[in-house]
């Protein structure tokens, strides 16, 4: 679990303001569910045999002796509350979108935390190629305006239950005959849950998974034109992809298609899933809710930020001014000139404690401010102050009661770098 500071937080924001503004254009609306949900809500949708419920959730027993979890995942609970406000009796179709902490109790390892945070959206009531696609493509987009290239999707469709039996049969009777190579943990899932033995990142499963029979073709018509139109779609839309047929998520929910945005960039090491979701259709109604069909997926946002972190780029903003104090008499109008700026809108550096210039003056190079105005006596007389460009150049002079707009109205320097 991370905590995060001033000067790590501004990518998160960054992040976070670009997920809002893409889901704003395509129409999907916030929702905030609580933290803490009934065990029973996860064990029924996630499943009881996936690593997610059976190993890594959070569960402790409340004061009135209910199991509670914390949650592990956003998809079970924006169900919940989807049943829980009848909402399908309100519209057809629902576009909710989520960000907010998960808990797992995961192994340690660059881009796996026990808390992390998620980027999550959902569709209900639309069981077409079409919604999966528009999904696709709120992720595509999201991740151009963030700048990430390198990213591979990945899709697969993992049938529906006219058709999964017949595909699960051959692959629990393809791993039998292969079960001495498998780790003893895939040895034990083989009984339990045998597609999670896909999952596995141990290298000689995923040879035996790689020469086992392939879902895809076991699709029965209607999951196979579902899935052929699909990728029409994503060729409309121009969405590039990948069709990985071992692709199965780490979920029970899901029925057709499945899907994983894939990092190539080394500093995710096996962390490199940023984001995968998929349709559930049979979720809402095995949840005790109405039948609706529903897609969605989630993006883990450490992840994002550890790729934008890797690109350089920098995303505090810097102050537009600092204001220096050149004595003390000047001290209390140069906090009440920092305040009437910050109201006008300018981003504004003060040094409280005061000091000496000299101290101020380190302290301004410091902040990375554009501009630094010394407030003397002589400038409170005159009303006219200097403007010094913090990357070089000739100071511009000022009126005290127009700094806003002269600061506004210089061209935009290369950024100074603020000494470490
Ligand atoms: P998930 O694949 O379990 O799916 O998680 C989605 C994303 O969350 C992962 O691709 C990864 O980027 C991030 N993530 C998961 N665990 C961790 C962790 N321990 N540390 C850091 N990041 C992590 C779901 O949760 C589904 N609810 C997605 C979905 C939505 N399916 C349908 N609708």
């Amino acid at each position: 679990m991370n905590d995060l500071l001033p000067g790590e937080i501004e990518v998160w924001q960054f992040v976070e303001s670009t997920a809002r503004t893409l889901f704003g254009r395509f129409g999907y609306g916030e929702v905030r569910t609580p933290m803490v949900e009934d065990t029973a809500l996860f064990v029924r949708s996630v499943g009881e045999e996936t690593d997610i419920v059976g190993k890594e959730m959070y569960t402790f027993e409340d004061k009135g002796g209910r199991s509670l979890s914390l949650r592990p995942e956003g998809t079970a609970p924006a169900a919940r509350a989807y049943i829980e406000h009848s909402v399908s009796n309100q519209e057809p179709v629902s576009r909710w979108f989520y960000m907010g902490p998960m808990f797992r109790y995961e192994r340690m390892k660059t881009g796996r935390y026990r808390q992390f945070s998620q980027i999550g959206a959902e569709a209900y009531g639309a069981k077409e190629p079409a919604q999966d696609a528009e999904l696709m493509d709120v992720v595509v987009q999201f991740l151009e305006a963030l700048g990430l290239k390198d990213v591979t999707l990945n899709i697969n469709s993992l049938g529906d239950d006219n058709c999964r039996p017949a595909y699960h049969a051959k692959l629990v009777e393809y791993l039998n005959a292969h079960r001495e190579e498998l780790c003893a943990d895939c040895q034990q899932r083989l009984e339990r849950n045998p597609l999670r033995v896909l999952d596995c990142k141990n290298e000689k499963c995923q040879a035996v998974a790689a020469a086992g029979p392939n879902v895809l073709e076991f699709l029965c018509e209607p999951c196979r034109a579902h899935f052929t139109d699909l990728q029409r779609k994503l060729g409309v839309l121009g969405i590039r992809y990948v069709v990985n047929h071992r692709l199965v998520r780490g979920l029970d929910y899901y029925t057709r298609t499945v899907f994983e945005f894939i990092a190539s960039h080394p500093a995710l090491g096996t962390a490199s899933t940023v984001g995968g979701g998929g349709r559930y259709d049979k979720m809402m109604k095995g949840l005790g809710g109405p039948d609706v069909p529903a897609v969605g997926y989630a993006m883990g946002l450490d992840r994002l930020v550890l790729l934008l972190k890797e690109g350089g780029k920098t995303f505090t903003q810097r102050p537009d001014l600092f204001i220096a104090v050149a004595d003390e008499g000047s001290q209390d109008e140069g906090l009440a000139l920092a305040s009437r700026l910050r109201r006008e809108g300018l981003k504004v550096d003060f040094d409280t404690r005061g000091g000496s210039l000299k101290s101020q003056m380190k302290r301004a190079d410091k902040s990375g401010a554009r501009f630094t105005l010394v407030l003397g006596e002589q400038e409170r007389t005159s009303g006219q102050a200097k403007l010094k460009p913090m990357a070089g150049g000739e100071p511009v002079p000022v009126a005290l009661d127009n700094v806003a707009a002269t600061v506004r109205a210089q061209p935009e320097a290369a950024a100074p770098v603020p000494a470490a």
